[in-house]
């Protein structure tokens, strides 16, 4: 980070740890797992190391990848898909968002005797939502897992106690069993038996998605995918096996979007592989400036079946 005056740095002068993502990877290795032969890692020069000699360098960034071999990659977020998220998160606007994340975590935190307890976000993307959780659970540390280097690279500067890994969350996750209190999961695949695998016995998992009135007004106008109406309920049937659901927070509130924020918005997420920008453009110059549109998303807090 060049500047002391930009965000992220005064975010880390704030923090009760000094530390540095290395640092955070170097806290959290031996929670970590080898995805060649499933052993804990240990930090080594720059790297993360198993017993078996398997060595993961870590990017000049400071995230490091633990892909099984011969896999083929994940396609994550592409870079512009995350500068534009990046640019949305930032001006706040789904801010309630996070601040109903750190609700959910708040009775999960207040019932663990670990000292450094670990979460873990899947699909953190640039870590905004796993940062907003370390901002208020002061002792924990937290794994962004994402398939995307470009979001992986911002992750590493979302907080000092974060280590970014770079993983496909459809493969076995590369995190030992039991080893998260927490896991969370905000519009991003969710892959429910390796979630079950990782989390404590006591853990919880915290799960946001979009319902049907999510940015409803944008949706049919600029031809964004829409969200189906029966997705809460194949949430629960993917989920249901492991997992019961404990609690429910609605979250719905109306955002004033410049067309900038608007552009952004839907370039972020999986409406910019399906609508061209020539054509939101040419739709919004038909739409006031300041435009009202609603977010809407179901927080719901789960706990593993005994
Ligand atoms: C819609 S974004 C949500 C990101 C973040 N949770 C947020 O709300 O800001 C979905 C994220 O999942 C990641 N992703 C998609 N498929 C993946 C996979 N198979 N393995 C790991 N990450 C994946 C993408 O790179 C992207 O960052
Ligand atoms: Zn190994």
């Amino acid at each position: 980070m060049s500047s002391p005056s930009r965000p992220g740095a005064r975010r880390r002068a704030r923090s009760p740890i000094p530390a540095t993502g290395p640092t955070a990877l170097a806290v959290l290795a031996a929670r970590l797992r080898c995805p060649n032969c499933a052993g804990s890692l240990v930090p080594a020069d720059r790297a993360l190391a198993c017993a078996r000699g398997h060595r993961f360098d870590l990017a000049r960034q400071g995230h490091v990848a633990l892909l099984a071999p011969r896999r083929k990659r994940a396609a994550g977020d592409a870079a512009d898909m995350v500068v534009s998220r990046e640019t949305f998160l930032r001006a706040g606007h789904y801010a309630p968002i996070a601040a109903a994340v750190q609700a959910a975590a708040r009775p999960i935190a207040a019932r663990t005797a670990d000292a450094a307890p670990s979460v873990v976000d899947l699909g953190a993307s640039t870590g905004y939502y796993l940062a907003a959780l370390l901002r208020e659970l002061r002792a924990w540390w937290g794994v962004a897992l994402d398939a995307s280097a470009p979001a992986l690279r911002r992750a590493v500067r979302a907080h000092p106690r974060i280590a970014a890994i770079a993983c496909d969350v459809w493969q076995p996750l590369p995190i030992q069993d039991a080893a998260a209190r927490l896991v969370v999961n905000v519009f991003a695949p969710r892959n429910g038996p390796e979630i079950a695998r990782v989390l404590s016995p006591d853990g919880a998992l915290i799960v946001v998605t979009p319902t049907p009135r999510h940015l409803h007004q944008l949706v049919p106008v600029l031809g964004m995918l829409g969200v189906a109406p029966d997705k809460r309920a194949r949430v629960h049937a993917t989920l249901s096996a492991r997992f019961e659901a404990v609690d429910h927070r609605a979250v719905a509130f109306d955002m004033t979007l410049t067309h900038q924020d608007v552009l952004a918005l839907v370039a972020m997420g999986p409406s910019a592989h399906h609508v061209e920008t020539a054509a939101v453009r040419r739709h919004l110059a038909r739409l006031p400036a300041a435009i009202r549109v609603t977010a809407s998303v179901d927080v719901e807090t789960f706990r593993r079946r005994a």
